[in-house]
């Protein structure tokens, strides 16, 4: 199976605070991984590393094969930050707007141009059942709704890989549903790699096929009878400082 992304033994701190700690794991095509942890566990500078913004002190990470500082293909990964649609809510720009502006850099600034945009993004707008608000102001949309533009936006742009960071956060639940039958769908029927950061594991269980644990610096992953355990009380995983691959499959 093709390797999409590889990590290996990776550590991060932000100045002497150490986040990270000899942290490795890798995904195939098509793996739909659930990233859990409490509060400052490190989950979104883990994302971040997985996509340059920040940099290891120690460890490598490979992107579709490639060390990442020499990865070049970067719109084959869409990424939805934390909070990521409160950080555009005063761009001026309606939800229709938002998603075209992240197909410019696939089909070029005045290529192809208008109408074949025009459709891809009304479609992604139609898949998170945010259509009738197309025409609207990202201002003027609620939470929910601008955190379900800001992922019709990255499925836009089809990617190969989606990295999400807490992507129901404020989203009600019908809609959270909605989102991972989406979700689902397009990893079963497309081979789409997605890591998607949760906190509600309950929820996502069904729809994902890894769960990854990040705590105290690691990264465990979690088989069922430890999911169920997580579920029904705080797991704390073994930290064995003799054991350096603390990674095991479900
Ligand atoms: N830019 C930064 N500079 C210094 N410390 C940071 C920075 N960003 C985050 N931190 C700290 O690093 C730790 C991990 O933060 P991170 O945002 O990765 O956590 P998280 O697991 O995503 O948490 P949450 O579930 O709240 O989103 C926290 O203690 C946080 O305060
Ligand atoms: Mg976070």
């Amino acid at each position: 199976m093709e390797s999409i992304l590889e990590v290996n033994h990776l550590s991060f701190a932000y100045g002497s605070q150490p986040i990270l700690s000899d942290v490795s794991f890798s995904l195939k095509r098509g793996d739909f991984a659930a990233i859990i942890g409490v509060n400052g566990a490190g989950k979104s500078t883990l994302m971040k590393l997985l996509l340059a913004e920040l940099s290891p002190q120690q460890g490598e990470i490979k992107l579709f094969g490639r060390e990442i500082s020499h990865f070049r293909d970067w719109p084959k990964i869409g990424y939805v930050p934390q909070n990521g649609a409160a950080a555009s809510e005063n761009f001026p720009a309606t939800a229709e707007e938002i998603v075209r502006a992240n197909l410019y850099s696939q089909t070029g600034f005045l290529r192809l141009g208008g109408k074949r945009q025009r459709e891809q993004a009304r479609r992604a707008l139609e898949s998170v059942n945010m259509l009738p608000y197309a025409k609207r102001m990202l201002s003027e949309l609620s939470g929910g709704q601008q955190q379900r533009v800001m992922l019709a936006r990255v499925l836009a742009a089809s990617p190969r890989m989606m990295l999400l960071d807490e992507p129901t956060t404020g989203v009600d639940a019908q809609s959270v549903q909605s989102l991972y039958e989406l979700l689902g769908r397009l990893n079963r029927e497309t081979g789409l790699t997605i890591i998607m950061i949760t906190h509600d594991i309950a929820g996502a269980m069904d729809t994902v096929s890894r769960v990854l644990c990040l705590e105290d610096g690691s990264l465990v992953e979690l088989n069922h009878a430890q999911l169920l355990d997580e579920m029904k009380h705080r797991h704390k995983h073994p930290i064995s400082p003799k054991k350096p691959d603390r990674t095991y499959s479900v």
